[in-house]
């Protein structure tokens, strides 16, 4: 039996890829436990498996062993339980934005009833004013915003972020981040958040996973204690960054003021 605030359980987890006679071993042996409301980041190089990963939670895809576990049910299946932000371009683009975010309740034939919330979202993520506009007529932040809200909309209990933010300038990316953290005050959502920016998994995280490449396994996960609101130039932030980075052998790289695995 699952522990009661267990939403997700990952347990011995193996994703081979086999793609002309080449065989890839994305995943070994993964296990993980997330807690409901938790905010995990995923971190490690690129091709390590992560967004593999984040297919198998979405049910996207199913692995050769092991099996993942939502509140003790198998995931054979995608589901709006689960919702799933791409690192960009996402958008329905001939749809505006209130209809990009009324997408998933029209999908689920549920949107008469749940009309008024899409007001409610926008609100949330400050797109007042752009309920009619189409994607390319707004910023490539407030774009992520509206997917964030149209993945929000449909209650997940699991908000699954592919580096949705990777392409925005970092000014963006802290309001997007701050805007996140109020959003799973607000919801109670659990978050996992797939990043390669060490600061931003630090800013936002209960626990950060780190995960090694070929084939991709946890190597560590670390527990980050501090308060909200965080301080990104505070001491023990920056202990902890330095930490991670040892682990990648950046820590040389320190003066520099940002930075990406
Ligand atoms: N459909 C596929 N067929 C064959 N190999 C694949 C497939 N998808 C991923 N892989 C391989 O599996 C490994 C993990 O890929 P994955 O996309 O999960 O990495 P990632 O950690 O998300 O990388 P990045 O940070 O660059 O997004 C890589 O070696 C990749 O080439
Ligand atoms: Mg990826």
């Amino acid at each position: 039996m699952s522990e009661r605030n267990t939403i997700l359980e990952i347990e011995g987890v193996n994703r081979i890829y086999k793609d002309k006679g080449k065989r890839v071993e994305a995943l070994k042996d993964i296990n993980l436990s997330v807690k409901r409301g938790e905010f995990i980041s995923i971190i490690g190089s690129s091709g390590c498996g992560k967004t593999t990963l984040l297919r198998l939670i979405a049910g996207l895809d199913t692995p050769q062993a092991g099996k993942l576990l939502l509140e003790g049910e198998e995931i054979t299946n995608t589901d709006p339980k689960r919702g799933y932000v791409f690192q960009q371009g996402s958008l329905f683009q001939w749809l505006t934005v209130e209809q990009n975010i009324a997408a998933g309740l029209k999908a689920r034939h549920i949107y008469k009833e749940n009309k008024e919330r899409i007001a409610e979202y926008i609100d949330m993520i400050g797109l007042e004013g752009f309920e009619r506009a189409y994607p390319h007529q707004i910023s490539g932040g407030m774009a992520q915003r509206v997917a964030i809200a149209r993945a929000l909309i449909n209650d997940p209990e699991i908000l699954l972020l592919d580096e949705p933010m990777g392409a925005l300038d970092s000014f963006t990316r802290a309001d997007i981040q701050d805007k996140l953290l109020e959003l799973r005050k607000a919801s109670n959502a659990t978050m996992i958040l797939v990043t390669h920016d060490v600061d931003e998994a630090i800013y936002l995280s209960d626990r950060i996973v780190i995960m090694t490449p070929r084939p991709g396994k946890i190597s560590q996960i670390l527990e980050v204690e501090l308060p909200h609101p965080r301080h990104r130039g505070g001491t023990e932030f920056l202990m902890i960054r330095r930490n991670i980075l040892e682990k990648f052998h950046l820590a040389s790289a320190m003066p520099e003021p940002e930075y990406r695995i």
